[in-house]
């Protein structure tokens, strides 16, 4: 499994357990769930101690779905470690001093600070290594549509090259999701100019993906067309670009074409100049006050 892959899934699986916790410290606020033997008129109310609990445990999960910052994994286990020594340290206190709830949600609870510990310490692959070190990373998709291949070497050659930068995920447009990751910083979408336009799956995929993936998320568009002039061999860029920006998205570049002969192979130099259009994407994605790059 990629690195990147990999740590979105520790990354679910542990809001899927914040969840849980949050679900049951609620049912123990709401007292659905009893949790000390005590007589209930004698008991105080659990109602302010499970909304607490609850609420941090939810707003973990929350942001676990949503970021990946090493900040926030430390400070969620921290709080881990703490309730875990608290739930201890007050036990001789309670009656019982264990019951299968509380000690559900401490496994629940130890079980997420492993998760926690491993996200903080391993480097995400989203952090940039060839870039400079203040530099944000960029979390790159790039769908491609392709007949004979050359559309998908121009895109596995911009890949490589924002793999530097930040994550990057590569798909066929026929196997693409047509749900974004939340925390991708740009979208390069590109496919074969045929008959003068895009082909029939790309125009597929544009139907398909949900808006809400797509709103404000900067993105350009790429094509592989013959060397003819634009005029005679149509170009798939604009018409992926349009689609795009009329779906929600907030296009950064004029739309790039990558020549091919009649063979078809690319041109010699393409897969370089597709490599270097990329990352001057990449740059103005990660600092939004730049210029689009226009052509
Ligand atoms: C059915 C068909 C129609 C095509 N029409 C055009 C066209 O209108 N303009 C153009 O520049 N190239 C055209 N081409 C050439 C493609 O753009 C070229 O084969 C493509 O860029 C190669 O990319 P791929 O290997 O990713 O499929 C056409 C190719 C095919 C197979």
């Amino acid at each position: 499994m990629p690195g990147d892959t990999g740590r979105r899934v520790v990354r679910y699986l542990a809001a899927l357990l914040s969840g849980g916790a949050a679900v049951v410290y609620l049912l123990i606020g709401f007292e659905m769930i009893r949790v000390v033997d005590v007589n209930p008129s004698d008991m105080p109310s659990m109602l302010p101690f499970g909304l607490a609990a609850g609420g941090a445990f939810l707003l973990g999960a929350v942001l676990l779905l949503l970021f990946d910052r090493r900040l926030l994994w430390i400070l969620g286990g921290l709080f881990q470690v703490m309730a875990i020594v608290m739930y201890f340290a007050v036990a001789p206190q309670r009656d019982p001093s264990f019951e299968p709830w509380g000690i559900g949600l401490k496994v629940i609870q130890a079980v997420l600070l492993v998760a926690l510990a491993w996200l903080a310490l391993r480097p995400s692959q989203a952090s940039p290594c060839g870039g400079h070190p203040e530099d944000p990373a960029v979390n790159t998709v790039i769908v491609y549509a392709t007949r004979t291949g050359n559309t998908g070497t121009v895109a596995e050659a911009m890949g490589a090259e924002l793999r530097a930068l930040g994550a990057v995920e590569i798909h066929a447009v026929e196997a693409a999701p047509s749900l974004l990751p939340h925390d991708i910083d740009l979208l390069l979408v590109g496919g074969p100019t045929e008959g003068h336009g895009m082909t029939e799956p790309m125009k597929d995929w544009l139907l398909r993906i949900d808006p809400a993936s797509l709103r404000e998320r900067p993105a350009a568009a790429f094509d592989t067309r013959l060397t003819w002039p634009r005029l005679l061999s149509g170009s798939a860029a604009s018409g992926i670009a349009r689609r795009l920006e009329e779906r929600g998205a907030r296009l950064i570049a004029d739309p790039e074409s990558f020549m091919v002969t009649m063979k078809p192979e690319l041109v010699a130099g393409e897969t370089e100049r597709a490599a270097a259009w990329a990352r001057q994407l990449a740059e103005v994605a990660g600092q939004p006050s730049r210029n689009p790059v226009h052509a």
